[in-house]
């Protein structure tokens, strides 16, 4: 067998077996979601959603090893530092600083993740949506 053949073949091996660890997708309950006015949260829910929130649209790529591991990681990392299913159970201090944070993070472009954007377009957010978010995060 050729050198080049023989690599090839033990990168789809390698592909395959990678396959076999499948993080785990879920969407737990939405137990007291984030209540704020339409337009921001249309904006919440299309570019923040699929990490911050228990309403994750897993895409197909997500079942797809070494992606699925890097999707899940994001995710729940993303729903750890801010949840917005479970925003309800947040105590006062904490919304506030989570507030301060969203506003902080959007008015910087650090949100949503760059890495996210380019396969969901409609995340990439506008002048106006940012100054949206911002206005809202601000009133806390
Ligand atoms: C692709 C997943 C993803 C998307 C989409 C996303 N985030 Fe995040 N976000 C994360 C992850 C992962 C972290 C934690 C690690 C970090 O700070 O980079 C995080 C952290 C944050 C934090 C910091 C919270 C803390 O406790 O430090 C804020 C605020 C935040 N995101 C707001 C937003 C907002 C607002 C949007 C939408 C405009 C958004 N994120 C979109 C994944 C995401």
């Amino acid at each position: 067998m050729k050198r080049g053949t023989k690599i090839a073949l033990g990168v789809v091996v390698l592909l395959v077996v990678m396959q076999v660890v499948r993080p785990a997708r879920e969407n737990p309950a939405v137990t007291g979601d984030l209540v704020a006015p339409p337009e921001v949260k249309s904006v919440l829910k299309k570019a923040c959603y699929d990490c911050h929130s228990n309403e994750t649209v897993w895409p197909w790529y997500s079942n797809v090893a070494p992606v699925s591991w890097l999707v899940a990681r994001d995710v729940n990392d993303g729903r750890k530092h801010l949840n917005f299913s479970v925003w309800d159970s947040y105590e006062p201090g904490r919304k506030a600083h989570k507030l301060e944070e969203i506003e902080g993070e959007v008015s910087e472009g650090e949100m949503p993740m760059a890495i996210y954007v380019p396969l969901h377009p409609e995340a990439k957010l506008s002048d106006a949506e940012k100054k949206l978010i911002v206005d809202w995060a601000k009133q806390r």
